[in-house]
């Protein structure tokens, strides 16, 4: 038998990554601004570096716990409660993973049985859905409106849930529109969440790049610590991606479940990394504030600029994503993305990267630096006139 037919059947129903596809792309053209990454453009903190580099000296390079050095956890525990409100006890209901992507992983691999149905609000980030997949769950799509500023409406949340439905992912601030929830908006999808005995990961890895008001997690309402998987993680808001930490705060049972799963296929996350990680949460927050000051600076330039260009879209309240509409210029997202990158020199992601619903618009990250954000502007200007001259032919 060919290798290609002995391959398990599962990843047949699974597509190559959108964004990943596209950069491919993006990766042979010179000359190109990238707002298409989402990643921070900002140096990891040199705090944080010197960290890694001490715990190096010092040869802490072994296996850690599976669950993460004790310290980190309980750094997390205080950080975590500072940031939503609610305390998990730092010996059981804290995992560290390589990332919230394997902390997504195990969450869904330890809660879901074979057809159980995972609700996604979208457009979504790219792995939800293959993940759900993977963990041979059946994943249901929400579709979120820019009439709504893309929040999940607890009437078409409640409209999608059967007998079947075991768990909803939710992600607020939202890659890729930038949407988030407030207190009240919460607190309906909470009650639906109770009345259906449903389950709730909840992906909160942008919570601190939130720009107007509070952020709130839905971890926080009352008697939702105990169904609720809270996934936060240091990539985005310390600016620590090739670091790969994140964590999972739940309910021990949860915790442990994934423990299982994690032990034999990670074993623990980096110790290094681990340790980058302990200061980052120690003495790193005026370094990550600063970030968050400048990602809103850029956020209001973006924003206002490209809406004076009519890309017009929803303000982004968080994350670092802008998704304006391209309706207007007849184009999918993906021949727009790739006329803007081959004839503009600029590169974004096609909003259908990110689910059916996200066809229309593209996804623009301004974890750019402020000067590439001024060229891009230019480029996109000059770019627009073209296309809106040949329309017009
Ligand atoms: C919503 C969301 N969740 C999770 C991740 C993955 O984060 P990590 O680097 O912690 O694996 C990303 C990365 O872009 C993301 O946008």
């Amino acid at each position: 038998m060919s290798p290609k037919r002995a391959l398990a059947k599962q990843l047949s129903l699974i597509g190559k990554s959108g964004i990943r596809d596209f950069f491919e792309i993006v990766q042979n053209q010179k000359g190109v601004i990238s707002l298409g990454i989402g990643e921070p453009d900002f140096e990891t903190p040199w705090l944080i570096r010197e960290a890694s580099i001490y715990a190096l000296e010092k040869g802490e390079t072994g296996y850690t716990s599976n669950l993460g050095l004790i310290e980190l956890r309980k750094l997390i525990s205080q950080y975590v409660l500072k940031l939503i409100g609610v305390e998990y006890d730092p010996y059981e209901e804290i995992i560290v993973t390589v990332g919230v992507s394997e902390a997504l992983d195990c969450a869904l691999r330890a809660l879901i049985d074979p057809q159980d149905e995972v609700i996604i609000h979208q457009p979504s980030y790219v792995s939800y859905v293959p993940l759900v997949v993977l963990a041979h769950g059946i994943p249901v799509i929400v579709e979120t409106h820019e009439k709504d500023e893309f929040r999940l409406s607890p009437i078409e949340l409640e409209k999608k849930i059967t007998p079947r439905t075991k768990a909803i992912i939710l992600n607020f601030p939202t890659n890729p529109t930038g949407a988030t929830e407030s207190e009240q908006q919460l607190k309906a999808l909470a009650e639906i969440v109770h009345k259906h005995n449903l389950f709730v990961i909840t992906d909160e890895i942008y919570a601190e790049l939130t720009y107007e008001g509070k952020h709130f997690s839905i971890a926080a309402f009352e008697g939702m610590k105990e169904r609720t998987l809270f996934l936060h993680g240091l990539s985005k808001a310390f600016s620590m991606t090739g670091y790969r930490i994140g964590y999972g705060c739940g309910p021990k049972e949860w915790i442990e479940a994934m423990v299982k799963i994690h032990q034999y296929s990670i074993l623990c996350a980096p110790s290094v990394a681990q340790y980058a990680a302990i200061e980052a949460l120690s003495k790193g927050r005026k370094e990550m504030e600063k970030m968050v000051e400048e990602y809103k600076l850029r956020r209001n330039f973006l924003w206002k600029n490209l809406s004076s260009l009519g890309l017009t879209g929803c303000y982004p309240r968080g994350t670092f994503y802008y998704f304006p509409s391209i309706r207007t210029y007849g184009l999918s997202s993906r021949d727009f993305s790739y006329r803007l990158l081959q004839e503009g020199g600029v590169a974004i992601v096609p909003g259908s990267a990110f689910g059916q619903g996200g066809e229309g618009y593209v996804r623009c990250s301004f974890a750019a630096r402020f000067e590439d954000l001024q060229m891009a502007v230019r480029r996109i200007e000059k770019w627009l006139k073209k296309i809106e001259k040949e329309a017009n032919k």
